[in-house]
């Protein structure tokens, strides 16, 4: 079958695989004392990941801090995010998310006295995303960042990144971000041609890019992302091709390359795209393999689904050591845990429990305004949850994982080759009887590999639109 016939056939609806089990799967969510003695006892090292199998963690805690607010509303965004020109709120969710972490802190405290010391928390991980962080002004992303980090211990190798609209985002910003230890910097541009930036709304050329990528760079940025996605209304095979030409010029250092996911039931934004413009079948597949091979031809390796590094990039390096994760923000360097969500619809993670906040902004300052964490939703994994992660998590970082260790086999597991024998006959996998491989041409289909790992999945099919295609 040629990659084209390939693509087609395994083109189905499915999850990306940022969590197992998936968000719509969660069912049993954490009270909070839960939550936070889970937090703890991976903070004071009483439980990790290696207990499931998982390498030896480095480092301490990650921390992820949602920022909703946009000052565009950007037709095809599919994101959590709060569109609004008035400044005021923004000030007023910082002191928010200042007093979510002071009860977070109080709360471990009370939990355990080892953590009742200043400066308890190791902070290894910060992640700022959005909505858009730096629609923030200096002084209230260094407030809200520097509140936090302060009664951190921050370790000395600590890796911190921000997503940021070039729209928004001056030399104030970058030079404030570096002064908080920020090194990585990610920005949203989607695509470059005017055409289809005037259609989703989203405009922004190249030279604005530039200056804002040049200036990260001239301030010590070491590494900047940019979001690009295929799929978008108007988009053709010669538009996609200039947009990368632009980042050729431009060479970010990594690239995520998204599949534009079009859910107008979800997102009444998208409804005000007509149908006919939106590539979709054949056209969007051929998008995406132009975009790939155009990728490939200008230097960038493929890191894991749709990301791509230089091979300078950290986090190529990181996949050629063996030491990649992936988790709500994407891919990372590396694997610490616990991950604290703070904000709005943040998710935290503490590999045997997930927890999320309320997702609107009034539910979540109401929460806290009571005086609780706004937990609303989240799950406490079983062991066979943990170990489906595990087999998961391998194969979305490293192509291939092994059950040698009988603690890394479920019975779930046993009916693996009905699954999987269809992948196994058209070369997209290598299954044995105590391991899984993922050869380079079955890459692209990691998706659908994982997704004869999933038990819930398999046990109980969804039966409305949950997930999108691959492609
Ligand atoms: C959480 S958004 C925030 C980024 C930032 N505010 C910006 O756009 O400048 C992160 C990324 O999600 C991607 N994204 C948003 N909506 C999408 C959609 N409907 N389909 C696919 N990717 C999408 C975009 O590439 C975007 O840059």
């Amino acid at each position: 079958m040629t990659k084209e016939e390939l693509l087609r056939k395994y083109n189905v609806p499915g999850p990306r695989y940022t969590s197992y089990p998936t968000v719509p799967y969660w069912e049993t969510v954490p009270t909070q004392d839960e939550w936070i003695a889970s937090v703890a006892r991976s903070l004071t090292g009483e439980e990790s990941p290696a207990d499931s199998g998982m390498e030896k963690q480095e480092g301490g805690a990650a921390i992820y801090v949602h920022v909703p607010f946009c000052s565009y509303a950007c037709l095809y965004c599919g994101c959590n995010t709060r569109f609004t020109k008035k400044y005021d709120a923004a000030h007023a969710y910082v002191g928010s998310v200042l007093k979510e972490w002071d009860l977070y802190l109080d709360l471990l405290a009370k939990k355990d006295p080892r953590l009742a010391k200043p400066k308890a928390v190791r902070l290894s991980e910060m992640h700022v995303g959005g909505g858009t962080p730096t629609f923030l002004n200096p002084e209230d992303l260094k407030r809200l960042l520097g509140g936090i980090i302060d009664k951190c211990e921050k370790d000395p190798d600590a890796e911190f990144s921000i997503e940021a609209d070039p729209r928004v985002t001056d030399r104030g910003h970058l030079q404030a971000l570096r002064e908080l230890g920020f090194t990585r910097l990610s920005l949203g541009i989607q695509d470059f041609d005017p055409l289809v930036q005037e259609t989703v709304m989203r405009i922004q050329d190249e030279d604005l890019v530039r200056k804002v990528t040049g200036t990260a760079r001239e301030l010590g940025f070491t590494s900047v992302n940019y979001d690009l996605i295929y799929g978008l209304p108007k988009q053709t095979l010669n538009s996609v091709t200039s947009t990368l030409e632009a980042v050729r010029r431009l060479k970010p250092d990594r690239i995520a390359f998204y599949s534009y996911a079009h859910v107008p039931w979800l997102k009444a934004a998208h409804k005000q795209f007509a149908e006919a413009d939106i590539p979709s079948g054949d056209a969007k597949r051929a998008l995406y393999e132009t975009g790939i091979r155009l990728l490939g031809e200008a230097g960038y390796r493929e890191v894991g689904m749709d990301h791509f590094a230089l091979e300078t990039d950290p986090l190529w390096k990181s996949a050629q050591a063996g030491r990649l994760h992936r988790n709500f923000m994407g891919y990372i360097t590396r694997h610490v845990s616990p991950l604290i969500g703070l904000g709005v619809s943040s998710i935290g993670d503490s590999w045997n429990v997930f927890a999320q906040n309320e997702k609107t902004l009034e539910g979540y300052l109401a929460r806290l305004e009571k005086g609780e964490l706004p937990l609303h939703k989240g799950h406490v994994l079983t062991a066979e949850d943990k170990v489906l992660r595990y087999h998961i998590l391998k194969l979305m970082t490293r192509f291939e994982t092994s059950w040698k260790n009988p603690a890394l086999r479920v019975p779930f597991m046993d009916t693996l080759p009905e699954r999987l024998g269809e992948l196994v006959n058209d070369g997209l996998l290598e299954l044995g009887p105590d391991g899984a491989r993922i050869p380079e041409a079955g890459h692209a289909f990691v998706r659908n590999i994982c997704m004869a790992f999933d038990a819930r999945l398999v046990r109980k099919a969804p039966t409305t639109a949950l997930f999108s295609k691959a492609i």
